[in-house]
């Protein structure tokens, strides 16, 4: 697999709008369009741009969000994810794979259109990873 562009940081927070006020009031930084739901995945997202990358601000979404958990560790949020760009969703699943990572999942579409899955941390050196396969440009 070849390891493409560093594409968001997901954080998790109990509210976006929140969220969005503390980028506003420090870094005059506005929402990248307005926050939307991702039912499949549990999750409310709004991205916020940055000039080399993104935040993935996400709040829970259902009684099954994914990320509840996280935040009854961390009630006020906090970083959740990195999501790398890869050329070829099924090539980097296949090498991770056979590198021994545990994917979480079969590939989805993800916030960006395009086909994710996430790794396993504890195979990650301790990091949530997202493998999004790169829009195109
Ligand atoms: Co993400």
């Amino acid at each position: 697999m070849k390891l493409g562009r560093l594409n968001h940081v997901g954080v998790a927070t109990p509210s976006i709008e929140k969220s969005l006020e503390i980028y506003r009031t420090m870094f005059g930084a506005e929402p990248h369009g307005e926050p939307f739901d991702l039912p499949a995945q549990g999750v409310r997202v709004c991205f916020v741009d940055t000039p080399n990358s993104q935040i993935e601000l996400i709040e829970p979404l259902g009684d099954n969000s994914p990320i509840l958990k996280f935040l009854e560790k961390n009630p006020a949020g906090g970083q959740h994810h990195v999501c790398f760009e890869v050329p070829d969703i099924d090539a980097a699943k296949a090498d991770l794979e056979a590198n021994g990572a545990r994917v979480l999942g079969e590939p989805r579409i993800g916030a960006h259109g395009t086909p994710i899955f996430f790794v396993h941390p504890g195979d990650m050196g301790g990091v949530l990873v997202e493998i999004m396969e790169s829009p195109e440009r």
